[in-house]
């Protein structure tokens, strides 16, 4: 048996026909070998969201990680990292408190109800290509995270409505979830934003060449040179697409466990049910540098207000 096989003992288990695959036989305290990350990059392209268990890992492994699939970015283009590493985004359950439904009347316009579905950080023109996330602190129970395939939501579309969104273009804006730490100087001296950017409806994975359907449900305000109520109701009707329960995986976190998902072809929602109970849940998030997007027209996503995401290596 030659070295490269003998240490690729890696398994990729998928969990639906659709998106989703549990990685076992991998050690991430270990540098990954090029084999391993060669299986993991096929494994993130068919799945597009890839979960690992018992992981009990430093953060600095995690940084290891998450270098072995590209240069990283900040921690958040608004939100600070942890003071000795500028990469990680500590996340505590009371961010998804928030996240009931309902509770206020909705003034004119209404808010969009995403229901937490959203794609990471794309109201600046080049958001991570790849999100990773590691449990800190687990509940026993509840605080599951969901994960819906862009690409199958894109597929399923009718013909013609497809030939009517490939060639358009969305404005996507921080929504006042991400504006949450707005107004504080960040230590890198970086702006706060606000933030926007010009993106295809219709993306082109840049690894895999597949259209993905590139709705933000937190971000994406409108659809540019719509009418008001005809953008409205077709990002309604590409929402409620996104959201079908037969294109998402739910994954129940573990301790130790880690996420790894593929930012370009992928929407997912954060604990849902945050609302009901108390028990504490801390993850911390990095997050792999990404490109600006493409349509399928060649169209490249623009910044129109804010910087773009920088990358620190
Ligand atoms: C994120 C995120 C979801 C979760 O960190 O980008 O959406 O389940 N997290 O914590
Ligand atoms: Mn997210």
């Amino acid at each position: 048996m030659s070295a490269v096989a003998e240490r690729t003992t890696i398994q990729v288990r998928p969990l639906t026909p659709v998106i989703g695959a549990e990685i076992s036989g991998v050690d991430l305290r270990q540098p990954l070998d090029a084999a391993t990350v060669a299986i993991l990059k096929a494994a993130i392209h068919q799945w597009r969201v890839l979960f690992f268990r018992d992981q009990p890992i430093t953060d600095a492994q995690q940084l290891a990680f998450g270098r072995a699939f590209g240069p990283l970015t900040p921690a958040h283009p608004i939100a600070e990292g942890l003071d000795d590493h500028p990469e990680i985004w500590q996340r505590k359950a009371a961010e998804y408190k928030s996240r009931r439904p309902d509770v206020t009347v909705p003034s004119a316009p209404p808010p969009r109800d995403n229901k937490g579905w959203h794609i990471d950080i794309t109201f600046v023109a080049n958001p991570n290509r790849y999100t990773i996330l590691r449990g800190i602190d687990i509940p026993a129970y509840g605080g599951d995270t969901l994960f819906a395939n862009l690409v199958r939501a894109y597929d399923g579309l009718s013909e013609p409505i497809k030939r009517l969104i490939d060639p358009l273009k969305t404005v996507h804006r921080t929504s006042g979830y991400d504006r949450a730490g707005s107004g504080k100087a960040r230590r890198d001296g970086r702006a706060t934003g606000p933030f926007v950017s010009l993106h295809p409806l219709v993306r082109i994975h840049p690894e895999t060449g597949e259209k993905v359907l590139f709705v933000n449900p937190g971000t994406t305000s409108h659809i540019v040179g719509l009418k008001e109520p005809e953008s409205r109701g077709i990002l309604e009707m590409l929402i409620n697409e996104i959201t079908r329960p037969e294109y998402q995986v739910r994954f129940h976190w573990s301790p130790h466990a880690l996420v790894l998902w593929d930012n370009q072809a992928v929407a997912h929602a954060g604990p849902i049910d945050y609302a009901h109970f108390d028990l504490p849940r801390v993850v911390r998030r990095i997050t792999v540098a990404g490109e600006l997007p493409q349509g399928p027209d060649g169209f490249r996503s623009q910044a129109l207000e804010g910087e773009l995401f920088n990358v620190l290596g």
